[in-house]
């Protein structure tokens, strides 16, 4: 299994070209199911998740290729996907597929919209929480689908289409919120998201999808107005940026010092973020197309943090918080109130030195002068990039293992760094 090793102390100076979207560009994927004719994604990021699921859609039958790399193009480069699911063979997901990757579910969502079946594998457990898929399951029900739950699988019918609806989440849910917009657009009659998660994610879709012919209003607010269709046709859409890479470089350099420009990619994407940033003392300013962030001799200082939904800020974003605030001259609070369970990276960050302290909801951290580089692990994905972010300033060398977590969502992550200065390499086997 690949390792990441990194010896600490070197500032990041340069710049970082931000990938697209892998929380887009996977419900994007999913939504090329809701037509016959073919959808072309732009700036898909090369991750092992997209991997996963191009497989997961090719045992439907649906077709897919990836465009060849043009001249003058990175391996950064995004790329560009078409997928044609014009002749659907089969409308079941199976455990060994849905298991690797818990937005796979989401398939259960165009499938009966357009097919009136799906059986969908339920995706069980998952490191950062129990994750249930209640109130997906909730949504499709409100839209007129049949659920039965068998032997591990979410079996969805409607034979005679979904019927438009009033949906209102009892909580915000970004997963709930693309399951309602892609059913939606295929049911007979009006449909109303209420308490609709507003993350930038759920507005990419809604503009692929209207470019795709659906009707949607209100993408982006708490409420959607979906006014349904009887059939969507394909149309070129390019993956927005990444706005949870964006955030970790930034954070990357407010630990490391140095000064960075981060390229293709929007501010008003992370505005929660890069105000606390801002106020633990980096310098961030937007440039043309995209972010520039300085930390130049001043300290880290302690700022307390919340995790919400957008447009607060990203529990995709509080374990890199984490690490930085562990080099703060003071205590922070960190409070994660979307997940139960994502404080995995506290026990790895205290080996490389770190004084936290867990209470029920939230982590409290004292800043440290210094931290020591150790071998350490993760079991999910951002907090395997957290290591990597103290990693960057711990004193000698920090091994971090299991390296295939970080693959899933972050693009050439040890070449982005490595050109700004980082001393970080891959080692493999
Ligand atoms: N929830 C329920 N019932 C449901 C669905 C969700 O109780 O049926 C709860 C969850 O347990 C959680 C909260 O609602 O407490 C919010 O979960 P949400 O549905 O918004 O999460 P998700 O759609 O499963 C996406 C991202 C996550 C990100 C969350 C929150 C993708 C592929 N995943 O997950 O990203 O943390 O939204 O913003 O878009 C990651 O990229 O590392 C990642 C975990």
């Amino acid at each position: 299994m690949d390792r990441i090793r990194i010896r600490g102390g070197a500032p990041l100076n340069g710049l970082i070209p931000i990938s697209g979207a892998k929380n887009a560009a996977l419900p994007l994927m999913i939504a090329s199911l809701l037509t016959e004719e073919t959808l072309e994604l732009g700036n898909v990021p090369r991750l092992a998740d997209i991997s996963s699921l191009l497989r997961i859609m090719s045992n439907f039958g649906v077709d897919h290729s990836i465009a060849g790399r043009r001249p003058g193009q990175s391996s950064e480069t995004g790329q560009t996907i078409r997928l044609a699911a014009k002749s659907v063979i089969d409308t079941t997901a199976p455990y060994e597929l849905v298991s690797t990757m818990r937005a796979s579910f989401w398939v259960i969502a165009p499938l009966v919209a357009r097919f009136g079946h799906a059986k969908v594998s339920m995706p069980g457990g998952c490191a950062i929480g129990t994750r249930p898929v209640d109130l997906l399951i909730m949504a499709l029900a409100k839209l007129g689908a049949a659920i039965e739950i068998e032997a591990g699988y979410v079996v969805a019918t409607a034979p005679k289409g979904l019927i438009g609806s009033e949906i209102d989440f009892p909580k915000v849910t970004v997963g709930g919120t693309h399951v309602a917009l892609m059913a939606a657009t295929l049911a007979r009659g009006t449909t109303v998201i209420r308490n609709a998660a507003r993350e930038p994610e759920v507005v990419d879709l809604a503009e692929c999808l209207i470019k795709m012919g659906a009707k949607i209003q209100g993408a982006g607010t708490s409420e959607i107005v979906v006014e349904g269709v009887t059939s969507l046709g394909g149309t070129s859409h390019d993956v927005m940026p990444d706005r949870i890479e964006t955030g970790t470089y930034a954070m990357a350099v407010a630990m490391t010092g140095g000064d960075i420009v981060l390229d293709n990619t929007r501010p008003e994407y992370l505005q929660a973020a890069l105000d606390v940033l801002g106020q633990a003392g980096a310098d961030v300013s937007p440039t043309h197309g995209g972010i520039r962030i300085r930390r130049n001799g001043n300290g880290i200082q302690p700022v307390d943090v919340t995790t919400d939904p957008f447009p607060g800020f990203p529990t995709d974003l509080q374990a890199q918080f984490m690490a930085l605030m562990t080099r703060a001259n003071g205590t922070s609070r960190i409070r994660e109130t979307i997940f139960e369970n994502r404080f995995m990276h506290v026990q790895e960050l205290a080996r490389l030195g770190a004084q936290i302290r867990l209470d029920g909801d939230s982590a409290y951290v004292d800043g440290v002068a210094g931290l020591k580089g150790a071998p350490v692990m993760a079991t999910d994905l951002r907090a395997s990039v957290s290591l990597v972010i103290a990693g960057l300033v711990a004193e000698g060398e920090t091994t971090i293992n299991r390296v295939y977590h970080l693959d899933r969502g972050f693009e050439a992550l040890e070449a982005k760094l490595a050109r700004c200065g980082a001393q970080i390499e891959r080692l493999r086997g």
